[in-house]
């Protein structure tokens, strides 16, 4: 049975990588009002006899930046900006390069007469174009299998979620910030999907109910997967030939941004970086995640191969021996297992207190010497802390989170990031959380 079940969820991790995203559906989109009913997803507070929360459509206008922000930024002097740098001929919120990702942008022919593309990250952007499940999923009986088979968006598989979430956050080969759009004045792009999942904030809650209608749901899960299709996603980018060069140069994005925008004066090479001195390095953050992921969650073997493929691809970008192309295939094939793998395994908390332990050490080997990498870390520790702590497993609760504000504070500004105070700062949460 445990065997078929694996089988099954594999499966379902290989159907979630080729699901089409919402905005490559054919079918038509109809428009945020028409979720908005009070007797819908418009309900002011939450219904007690519902399996789900009913007021979605107020916590998403009300608070949700994907509805208060995301197209409002288009409008902004900023916004304005970066389109004239760019020579754009729209303004920003008229132009596709920023539509596909500040807001929902399916062509005219699929939009419905109540479509609305100012909504901006709309219920249809995440869950897919309603015309065929508008109708079945409030059929009496209807299941989320049903609602699945009429083209909702899987956002319940956690590998499908990540992708969705991923092709705005990141980008893909429809959509993406490339360096010229930073250097026009875009911010630079960062994302977790556990933490962000979480200050979204949520429209939804993991409860009995809704693991008996849609499976299981695991947030260190999430995280491992989210940190698979990110690194794989980055890959891509150095795999596609349309996305990987802008002129003579690469695509600096796939780059730790800080590598190069820091003064002459501050020297940060180290032999610990792996590659040689007046190198740039690939922003490997979330590659460094997977490591201790993948060290507790999958067999020996696989974590070794694992170790060397970063090791060459790393080397490789950087010039110091190897194709860059066929380490970056290797890890991508690799990542691809990986991820598959994880969605059949549960994360017990002996597992997520590994992770956390094997991640303060590597942070104080000096393995999050560049920003992303300490940045990546601390999201990931302070979820790991979070869960642990809701789930008894901190025996100094408070002293943890005075440790974590201290890590906090020394990612707050990428610009001021100091490894050294990085490193001081975990060290004082070893001492008082692994010990
Ligand atoms: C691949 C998706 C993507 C594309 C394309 C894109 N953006 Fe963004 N943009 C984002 C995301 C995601 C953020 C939020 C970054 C963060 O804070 O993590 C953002 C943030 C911003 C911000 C700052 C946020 C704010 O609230 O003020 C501005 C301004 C902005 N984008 C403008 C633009 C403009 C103008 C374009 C078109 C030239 C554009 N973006 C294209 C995804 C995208
Ligand atoms: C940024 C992406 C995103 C947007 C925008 C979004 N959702 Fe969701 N929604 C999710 C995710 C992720 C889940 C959790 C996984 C799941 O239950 O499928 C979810 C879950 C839900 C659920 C199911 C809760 C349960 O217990 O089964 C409902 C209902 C829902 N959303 C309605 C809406 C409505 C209505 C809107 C627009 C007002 C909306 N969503 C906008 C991503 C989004
Ligand atoms: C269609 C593109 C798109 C998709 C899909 C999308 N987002 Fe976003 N998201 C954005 C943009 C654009 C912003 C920036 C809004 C701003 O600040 O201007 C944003 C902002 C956010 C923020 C607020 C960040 C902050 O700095 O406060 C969170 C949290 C977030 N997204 C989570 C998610 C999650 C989780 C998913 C997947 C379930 C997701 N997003 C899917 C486009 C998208
Ligand atoms: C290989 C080195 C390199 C990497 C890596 C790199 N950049 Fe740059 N960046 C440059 C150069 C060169 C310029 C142009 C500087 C100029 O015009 O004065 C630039 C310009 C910029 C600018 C505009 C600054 C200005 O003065 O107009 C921003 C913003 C920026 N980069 C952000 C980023 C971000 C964010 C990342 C990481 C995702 C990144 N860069 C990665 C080399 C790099």
């Amino acid at each position: 049975m445990r065997i078929v079940l694996a089988a099954l969820l594999a499966l379902a991790a290989v159907q979630a990588r080729a699901q089409p995203l919402p905005y490559q559906e054919h079918a038509m989109n109809l428009g945020v009002v028409n979720c908005a009913n009070s007797l819908c997803h418009g309900s002011i507070s939450r219904w007690k006899d519902s399996d789900i929360l009913q007021n979605e459509y107020i916590t998403w206008s009300r608070v949700d930046k994907h509805a208060t922000r995301a197209y409002q930024a288009l409008l902004t002097e900023r916004s304005k900006r970066i389109a004239r740098n760019l020579g754009l001929r729209e303004p920003p919120e008229k132009a596709k390069l920023c539509l596909d990702c500040h807001a929902y942008d399916p062509p005219p022919e699929l939009r419905g007469e109540r479509f609305k593309v100012t909504d901006g990250v709309s219920c249809e952007a995440c869950h897919g174009p309603a015309e065929h499940w508008i109708k079945s999923h409030v059929a009496p009986g209807a299941t989320h299998e049903d609602n699945l088979a009429h083209g909702l968006y899987p956002t319940s598989n956690p590998v499908a979620q990540a992708r969705l979430c991923l092709s705005c956050h990141f980008g893909n080969k429809d959509k993406f910030v490339t360096h010229r759009m930073m250097g026009a004045g875009h911010p630079r792009m960062s994302f977790e999907l556990a933490t962000f999942e979480q200050t979204e904030p949520p429209h939804f809650v993991i409860d009995d109910d809704w693991h008996r209608r849609k499976g299981s749901w695991d947030t260190a899960r999430v995280w491992a997967i989210g940190q698979a299709l990110a690194a794989s996603q980055l890959l891509d980018v150095l795999l596609d030939p349309k996305r990987s060069h802008d002129g003579l140069f690469p695509e600096l994005v796939v780059f730790d941004c800080h590598a190069c925008h820091h003064p002459m004066s501050d020297k940060r090479w180290t032999p610990l970086s792996g590659v040689s001195p007046g190198r740039v390095r690939l922003n490997d953050s979330s590659l460094l995640m997977l490591r201790q992921i993948v060290r507790r969650m999958l067999p020996e073997a696989d974590a070794r191969s694992y170790d060397e493929r970063l090791v060459a691809l790393r080397r490789a970008v950087a010039g110091d021996g190897g194709d860059p192309l066929d380490a970056a295939r290797a890890m991508r094939t690799l990542l691809d297992r990986v991820a598959g793998q994880l969605v059949t395994r549960s994360f017990l908390p002996a597992d997520l207190r590994a992770m956390l332990a094997g991640m303060v050490q590597d942070g104080l080997d000096g393995d999050y010497h560049d920003y992303a990498g300490a940045e990546q870390a601390t999201m990931a520790i302070a979820g790991l802390l979070d869960y642990l702590g809701r789930h008894g497993g901190l025996a100094d609760f408070r002293g943890a989170n005075d440790a974590l504000d201290r890590v906090y504070d020394a990612v707050r500004d990428d610009e001021k990031f100091s490894p050294a105070r990085f490193q001081a700062a975990l060290d004082g949460l070893r001492k008082t959380v692994i010990r």
